[in-house]
């Protein structure tokens, strides 16, 4: 074993893909199974998108929006029916899905201050390991060094449906035409934007999603995770 010995630290995996491919249900159903925390990063620009909104700050002004981190603190916590979003102690994890939320959200995220400041966020959470991480840019910018990476997609008229029936069962009167027109609005902004653009780390595992149900593609990562060596205790020479 040479110097020292090998210490046991879980892994950390990272989840990108658009909107819609079940990044989000995928990650929280892998971090419950290996008892690790689910952290949905687009869940932290959503917050940061209602504080914006619920100030009335223009989305598309940058200065004024890094003004407001003075006073946002948003934050994420693991409670028994799940993983709480807060914004200044404020419980907004459904306030957080509306449809205003989402089609704002792509313009703040957008914004490189914006960025920078949840990127110290998404990496404090994930220091210690153990962590589903879901968002665009994780295998990329977030987690680099992440043990594992997986690319989720799904065509864009299956993932409209998805978010269709999600919005639907929240009580949101929504129709499909324009969840589709929405979602491929948001696909392109999240891979054109300059900073950290939606695309696939080079050692990200692409897997898509379209017209395969949820314990399918569980099953199928829990696979690549074995491959990795023993995630849920990766190893780790220290
Ligand atoms: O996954 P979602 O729909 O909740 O993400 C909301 C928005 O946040 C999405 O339009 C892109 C942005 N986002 C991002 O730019 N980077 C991330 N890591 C996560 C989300």
């Amino acid at each position: 074993m040479g110097r020292g010995y090998l210490q046991q630290m879980k892994c950390n995996i990272a989840i990108d893909g658009p909107a819609g491919a079940g990044k989000s249900t995928v990650a929280r159903i892998l971090a419950e199974r290996l008892g690790y925390l689910h952290v949905d990063t687009g869940a932290l620009y959503r917050a940061l998108t209602l504080l914006v909104l619920g100030k009335g700050i223009d989305p598309t002004d940058e200065s004024a929006i890094a003004q407001l981190f003075q006073d946002a603190q948003v934050d994420m916590v693991l409670e028994p029916g799940g993983v709480k979003v807060l914004l200044n102690g404020e419980d907004v994890t459904e306030a957080i899905r509306g449809p205003e939320v989402s089609e704002t959200v792509s313009v703040v995220a957008q914004h490189p201050q914006v960025r920078e400041h949840l990127l110290h966020l998404q990496r404090r959470l994930a220091a210690d390991g153990g962590v589903v991480m879901d968002g665009r840019d994780i295998g990329t910018v977030v987690l680099p060094d992440a043990q594992l990476k997986i690319f989720l997609t799904a065509s864009a008229e299956e993932r409209a449906r998805r978010r269709m029936k999600e919005l639907r069962s929240q009580g949101h009167k929504v129709t499909y035409k324009d969840i589709l027109l929405s979602i491929r609005a948001r696909d392109n902004l999240d891979a054109e934007r300059p900073v950290a653009p939606l695309r696939a780390a080079s050692d990200a595992i692409p897997l898509d999603t379209t017209g395969k149900d949820l314990d399918t593609v569980v099953e199928e990562i829990m696979g690549y995770l074995s491959s990795v060596g023993r995630c849920g205790g990766c190893f780790t020479d220290s």
